[in-house]
């Protein structure tokens, strides 16, 4: 999704822009552009790469600008249509990330006032707006702009001859890095961590008047102030550390992202969690998610009816925002990796307006989600950059496996092993990345194929689900991810030699129906990887080939499980040569709905 940066300082900005655009390319873009501030306002802009659009730039002389990557949602990717955007006397400029839901009714009115517009986007009635009311004073037009407009925004407004820049924030992410004797925006920390680590999280209705030595943020026309926050993700957890993607990194990271997590729960500082959604004669949970935190959540509810016996629906935000019901008496949770997905963030406004006390599972201090929420767990994942989610979600993993053990009521001898097994998960995951070789191998025959089905059972079935989803999403190869069941009720039909099923096993109550299940498949001649555990002799005999994995307790099975394929989809995905950290058509932030 679109990403915003903005400098103002003593050192020249054209290269800390460009260097901060490029840390946000993880989001997702198809355009970029830049603006510099001095005597009127320069500016480059194209449909490329921040790479091309640094070698094509003029050299800009400036010590204040902004730039954009975008990801297009009004009018195509063109040059036309990149941010930064510009008023009619092109003394204004613009980045905007959100949707200006009122624009083609603003664009009417300013151009029947006279305006001329050169793009299809709804971003640029923002700067004709900004122009209409300036009268030398920017931060008073911005305002009065921002009173005519609805939707969700967060933009910075630079003008020629104010050596100052005007940020300003609804539904939409935006901080402010504080440097001496200078200062940073971002809509997201990665683009300022090689600067600085001090930020300001700005909220809903703020608006700030930055220059290079002061910071002043008001609303409503009164000054408030803001808490100064240390970052703590360096920059080389924001770099790939000498691996060839960003993916592969975060998936071999994952041991120490399961340590880390484990490090904040499980410890006699802190032994239990105070869950307060959870608290109040609460009867039943509701969990809303999206992408693989969804899948996430959907583990989660096997392990809170098996563990907290307490009924759990799950839900995709983005149905739930257009059906689902929030029920009395119901403990919600929220998991989203970013923090900031807008049809979660939806579902968290509609949930607390039901009256539901929410609880939010995030990896980014001060994203949205935090602030919206009645209480926030951070999951210890550190920065993910690739678009596919892993680490983010091993991380959600374990903090609901300690949630819900924190609060279960189940006997004690079960709970010490399951504690035992959480401790020694980092282990088992190692184990699996150990693997890796003979992984590649499974890929490599993987990748050949158009079409591929994941089955799982139980625990398992999100795990199926989520492999199909990383597989699709990196390799581009179909993949369906299905309750190993409902085979027999439809797909069975597509199966047969050009088809294989990945089929997940593990030994819990599901195992026996699981070998058969495969069996069905076999019977219909499509090959069969299982992916199981070590020393499963009926499965070597009755898959084709089998992806091993260590012996864990089945309720962790979905850890190693998930590994092990998203090695899978990893390494399919590179053998057909696909940009693994930055799939076609996908972005790292979902921030429209
Ligand atoms: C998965 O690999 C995706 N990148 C995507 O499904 C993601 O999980 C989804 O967009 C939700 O994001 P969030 O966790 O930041 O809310």
């Amino acid at each position: 999704m679109c990403g915003i940066v903005g400098y103002i300082g003593e050192r020249q900005v054209q290269p800390i822009l460009l260097n901060s655009l490029t840390k946000l390319e993880y989001r997702g873009y198809d355009s970029c552009g830049i603006a510099v501030a001095g005597d009127g306002i320069e500016l480059y802009k194209d449909a490329v790469r921040v790479k091309t659009l640094s070698k094509a730039s003029p050299q800009f002389n400036g010590t204040a600008g902004i730039g954009h990557t975008r990801w297009a949602t009004h009018g195509k990717p063109s040059q036309l249509n990149a941010h930064p955007h510009l008023d009619c006397s092109g003394n204004i400029a613009v980045v905007h990330n959100g949707i200006i839901s009122n624009f083609q009714l603003l664009r009417q009115q300013l151009t029947a006032e006279g305006h001329n517009f050169t793009s299809e986007t709804d971003t640029e009635v923002i700067p004709h707006l900004i122009e209409k009311h300036y009268h030398n004073n920017l931060e008073n037009a911005v305002e009065a702009a921002l009173r005519e407009v609805e939707g969700s925004y967060a933009i910075i407004a630079l003008a020629a001859g104010e050596p100052k820049l005007v940020v300003a924030k609804k539904d939409g992410p935006l901080i402010i890095g504080i440097g001496d004797r200078e200062n940073f925006i971002a809509s997201d920390v990665p683009a300022i961590l090689d600067y600085t680590n001090r930020v300001i999280y700005l909220e809903d209705g703020d608006i700030g008047v930055i220059t290079k030595g002061k910071i002043r943020i008001s609303r409503d026309g009164t000054e408030v102030s803001r808490e100064e926050h240390k970052v703590l993700w360096s920059v080389e957890d924001a770099k790939k550390g000498g691996y060839e993607h960003f993916m592969l990194k975060e998936i071999h990271e994952q041991p120490k992202v399961i340590r880390d997590t484990l490090v904040g729960w499980v410890s006699a500082e802190e032994p239990a969690v105070d869950l307060a959604v959870m608290r109040g004669g609460i009867e039943s949970m509701l969990i809303v998610a999206c992408g693989t935190s969804y899948h996430a959540a959907l583990i989660g509810k096997y392990i809170a009816e098996e563990l907290l016996s307490i009924p759990t629906r799950v839900e995709p935000a983005s149905e739930f925002n257009y059906y689902g019901q929030t029920l009395a008496r119901t403990g919600a949770i929220v998991i989203t990796q970013s923090g900031e997905t807008a049809d979660t963030l939806k579902a968290m406004r509609r949930l607390k307006d039901g009256g539901c006390p929410v609880l939010a599972i995030t990896n980014v201090v001060g994203s949205s989600a935090s602030r919206i929420a009645n209480q926030t767990i951070y999951t210890r994942a550190g920065p993910e950059i690739s678009v596919a989610a892993t680490k983010s979600f091993m991380a959600q993993l374990i903090v609901l496996y300690w949630l819900v053990m924190s609060s279960s009521k189940a006997d004690a001898r079960r709970l010490a092993d399951l504690i035992m097994g959480l401790r020694q998960l980092p282990g088992k995951a190692q184990q699996v990345l150990d693997n890796e070789d003979k992984i590649m191998e499974h890929a490599a025959y993987l990748s050949r194929y158009e079409n591929v089905f994941f089955v799982g059972r139980g625990i398992n079935f999100p795990v199926a689900l989520e492999g199909a989803l990383k597989l699709k999403e990196i390799s581009y190869i179909h993949a369906e991810g299905y309750a190993a069941g409902e085979l027999k009720h439809g797909p069975l039909a597509l199966l047969g030699k050009k088809v294989p099923v990945i089929a997940i096993v593990a030994r819990d109550n599901t195992y026996e129906a699981m070998l058969n299940n495969i069996r069905e498949v076999k019977a219909r001649e499509s090959p069969v990887i299982a992916v199981a555990e070590e020393g499963d002799e009926a499965i070597e005999q009755l898959a084709d080939s089998v992806i091993t994995v260590p012996k864990v307790d089945a309720v962790f099975s979905p850890v190693v499980n998930t590994i092990a394929l998203q090695l899978l989809a990893y390494y399919a995905a590179k053998q057909r040569a696909c940009p693994i950290d930055f799939p076609r058509n996908l972005a790292k932030s979902v921030t429209v709905e």
